[in-house]
Order: structure tokens, then C-alpha cells, then sequence
């Protein structure tokens, strides 16, 4: 699948992002190494905190569905610029293994970054000596 295919299908489930707070609607599409697509988008909450990214949402996603490995993750809302994923979501990123991250806005600009470009010196498993996860 092309960079562009999968900001495609972010664009897809954008439309269904809640965002009646803030009125920024993002939408994720997350390539598995199975090669199914798994969409999050952001969900707000009257109580804002509570709300939840489009990045985390997809990834959330994914993982309930057994997948862990992914190939790339597309992001995209309405930004002047491409859209860039939150601290938050960077860490969160940094978790699994994420081969590309796809930034895009409703302009059709494109930015592809490594996880590791989004976030240097990310807070890892290697910081929690005898907690590393079991596979
Ligand atoms: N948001 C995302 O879902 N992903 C991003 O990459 C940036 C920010 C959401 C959070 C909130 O619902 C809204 O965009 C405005 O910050």
C-alpha cells in the first residue's frame, strides 16, 4: 500500500472523528504487518481530558485485535501544516514497533518520519530494569 493509499484511508475514518470541542477532527489508518488497516480517530469528551487521540484510538485498536507490528501509521487533519502526533501519542508510537509514520493535512501535504525522528530518547522498557515486556 502507497504512503498516499493509507492517508486515504485516514481521510476515510476522519469523517467519523467526535470532536465537538475543539472542532480538529484527526483521523489515523495503522498498516499492520498482516496487512489489515485498523482506524482510530479523536474522541472528545466533555470533560476534556478524557478525551483520546486518533493515533492512541487506532493503536488501541489494533492491539485488541492480536496485532503488534506494524508497518506504517497515517495521520491527517485540517492543519496548515502536516499533522504531527501529539507528546502523548509519540510515546505511545515508541511502544511497538512502527516501521514509518505518515504525517498529511487536508492539502495533500506529505511528511514521512521514523518513530524514532518523532521522538528521540524515548522513554522505553529499557528504562524498567526486570519489568522488560514479555513478547
Ligand atoms: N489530536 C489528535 O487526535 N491527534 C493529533 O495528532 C493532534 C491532536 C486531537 C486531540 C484533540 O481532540 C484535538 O485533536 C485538538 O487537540
Amino acid at each position: 500500500m502507497t504512503d498516499r493509499e493509507l492517508v486515504a484511508q485516514a481521510l476515510r475514518f476522519r469523517e467519523n472523528a467526535y470532536a465537538p470541542y475543539s472542532h480538529f477532527a484527526v483521523g489515523a489508518a495503522l498498516l499492520g504487518r498482516s496487512g489489515r488497516v485498523y482506524g482510530g480517530v479523536n474522541v472528545e469528551n466533555a470533560s476534556y481530558p478524557v478525551g483520546i487521540c486518533a493515533e492512541r484510538a487506532a493503536i488501541a485498536r489494533a492491539v485488541a485485535d492480536g496485532e503488534r507490528d506494524f508497518e506504517a501509521l497515517a495521520v491527517v487533519a485540517d492543519s496548515p501544516g502536516v499533522c504531527v502526533p501529539c507528546g502523548m501519542c509519540r510515546q505511545m508510537i515508541a511502544e511497538l514497533p512502527v516501521g514509518r509514520v505518515i504525517l498529511a493535512n487536508l492539502r495533500g501535504d506529505l511528511r514521512v518520519m521514523t518513530p524514532a525522528a518523532l521522538l528521540p530518547h524515548a522513554f522505553g522498557a529499557a528504562a524498567l530494569p526486570g519489568k522488560e515486556p514479555i513478547p
